[in-house]
């Protein structure tokens, strides 16, 4: 074992060749810049050395304990004609086509309902794949992946036309030099037909000869703790644990990743990482547009589950857990659950609901042709949580998220205590700003000496804008990095079954609440579009301490002469 970190523990032989197999992955590049070749002519002290530094930062995705994908493997994308395939997974799938890590020889196949002849599907699944300025290496790239596409048309609940899908596999595996298919089903599709597909593709499109076969779903995940349990329970029937990746794309957001490395991989930052140094958390959601279109999907899930009860608790889980034993998928994923098994479910006071209404020319959301008249549906919620346990008990960890407000922004912002009055007097308080989007970014806000024969403190920050530190960086896409995981077996970040049932149990009181299950529903207070959310926001988080900053803070630069 390699010094300073531990290795997930061996599970199986498959693993053992798993492990080889990654190590001469002609995809590894990331192993090259975290496991440089030693040079033989170091003395053994600095050999040592330089091992252990090249070890530090490495990051959960490497440390698969499965079996990685690399040839005779063909991803079906079921719905392949609907917006998340158009928008998202097609996308990501040529992102990593271009950049070299999809499996040798690797096919494609689309999978759904409507009925269009292969020049339609190459037109429409590639249609979302950008070329603003007609590179031609890019267009060389869309060609080249185009000729990966294929597609089948056929009904969700009818076995014969799987067994259709099949044939068209089975003839693209007929030209394998193995024996071994590898098969990865992509479900973007709307929950109502998850679990016929999820038995269509066990009873007619699983490999049984030799191979691995894979499902990726996403959310909904059912409306509640109950509904959850019933969908997640139909699909256990036909699909492993190890076989099924439930997608929750922050996981794959390049900045929820950083995470974990920001706080394990920092003493300093760790070690004031509790309550007595922090005040509040906020993570926060804003999305500039309402849900235009989209309306008769949103009033049916609310913001709550849009947004609240699967991206910001997956963020709050991983700011908030205790260090993982190892970077293995089961370890993390142990810590996430415990730390969600330690907040209770969310009380009504401790919630804040909000629906947009129309304003600079904008439609209300009840103005949306597609939103039923008269709907409370919240558009906007601030909800706050309490983590019972020693490191964080009586810190509030605050959600919130809302739709057609002043701005696109993600943000966790971790506000620390008041420093210890005496020599200073209403002296700002320190904080950690994580912007995971956009402009990706991580800030300390401190106080340090007004430059100058002065002696008051004045506000500043320590600033990691990652465009600014990191001038040729590519950040990936969420939907690139998670498929990628799948194709390496790597469940470290999906969501297992266990997490998601209790983060319903942390959600589903409110939200019965908010359907009218448990007494009158709430009716939410309203906000103008394209506002910082309702007047009753900045009321609402000072109540659990926060403090705004104070002003004369200015960013990104600050003249002397201004302050
Ligand atoms: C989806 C929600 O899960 O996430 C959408 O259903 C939302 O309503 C989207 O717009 C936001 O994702 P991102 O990656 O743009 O922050």
């Amino acid at each position: 074992m390699e010094s300073g970190i531990l290795d997930p523990p061996v599970r199986s032989k498959q693993d053992h060749s798993a492990r080889q197999n990654r190590r001469a992955s002609p995809y590894c590049s990331h192993n090259h810049r975290f496991f440089p070749p030693l040079t033989p002519q170091l003395p053994l002290s600095s050999l040592t050395m330089t091992r252990q530094r090249s070890l530090s930062g490495t990051i959960p995705s490497m440390e698969t304990s499965h079996e990685e994908l690399k040839e005779n493997t063909i991803i079906i994308v079921l719905g392949a004609s609907g917006d998340l395939a158009k928008k998202k997974t097609l996308p990501a799938l040529f992102g990593l086509f271009r950049q070299g890590f999809l499996p040798r020889d690797v096919k494609i196949v689309g999978y759904a309902r409507t009925k269009m002849d292969h020049a339609e599907f190459l037109k429409r699944g590639t249609s979302y794949i950008k070329n603003p300025n007609d590179d031609p290496e890019q267009a060389k790239a869309i060609d080249d992946f185009k000729s990966l596409l294929s597609y089948v048309s056929g009904d969700y609940e009818d076995g014969s036309a799987f067994d259709s899908l099949t044939s068209h596999l089975e003839e693209i595996e007929s030209h394998y030099q193995s024996k071994e298919c590898n098969r990865i089903f992509y479900l973007a599709l709307p929950p109502s037909v998850f679990i016929p597909v999820a038995k269509n593709l066990k009873e007619h499109c699983y490999v049984t000869k030799g191979g691995v076969n894979r499902i990726i779903v996403e959310k909904p995940f059912g409306k509640d703790t109950e509904s959850a349990r019933e969908l997640l329970g139909s699909l256990k029937k036909y699909w492993t644990e190890d076989e099924t990746f439930r997608i929750d794309h922050y996981l794959g957001k390049e900045m929820v990743k950083n995470i974990l490395v920001l706080r394990f991989a920092n003493v300093a930052m760790n070690a004031a990482w509790d309550k007595n140094s922090i005040s509040n958390v906020q993570i926060t959601f804003k999305e500039p547009f309402g849900t235009e279109g989209r309306g008769g999907y949103f009033d049916e899930f609310g913001i709550i589950r849009d947004i609240l009860q699967n991206h910001l608790l997956q963020v709050l889980s991983i700011l908030a857990m205790e260090r993982p034993v190892s970077f293995a998928a089961e370890d993390i994923r142990d810590e996430k659950v415990k730390l969600l098994r330690a907040i209770p479910p969310i009380e009504r006071d401790d919630v804040l609901l909000g629906q947009y209404v129309s304003a600079n020319g904008k439609p209300g959301y009840l103005d949306d042709d597609t939103v039923p008249r008269n709907s409370v549906c919240p558009t906007f919620a601030a909800a706050t949580l309490w983590i019972h346990n020693p490191r964080w008990e009586g810190v509030p960890f605050i959600l919130k998220a809302g739709k057609a407000l002043n701005e696109a922004k993600v943000e966790v912002r971790i506000q620390f205590k008041d420093v210890t009055q005496g020599i200073f007097k209403d002296i700002a308080r320190n904080e950690l700003v994580i912007r995971i989007q956009p402009s990706e970014a991580v800030y300390l806000k401190l106080n340090a000496k007004t430059p100058g024969l002065y002696t008051r403190a004045m506000p500043t920050e320590m600033d990691l804008t990652y465009k600014r530190r990191f001038i040729d960086a590519q950040i990936p896409e969420a939907y690139e990095a998670l498929i990628l995981d799948a194709l390496k077996g790597d469940h470290s970040n999906f969501v297992r079954h266990d997490e998601l049932d209790v983060a319903w149990k942390i959600f589903t009181p409110i939200l019965h609440w908010i359907d009218g299950l448990a007494g009158p529903r709430p009716r939410p207070v309203t906000y103008p579009y394209g506002s910082r959310g309702p007047k009753e926001l900045d009321p609402f988080v000072g109540k659990y301490g926060y403090k705004r900053a104070s002003e004369g803070y200015v960013w990104p630069v600050v003249s002397l002469a201004s302050l």
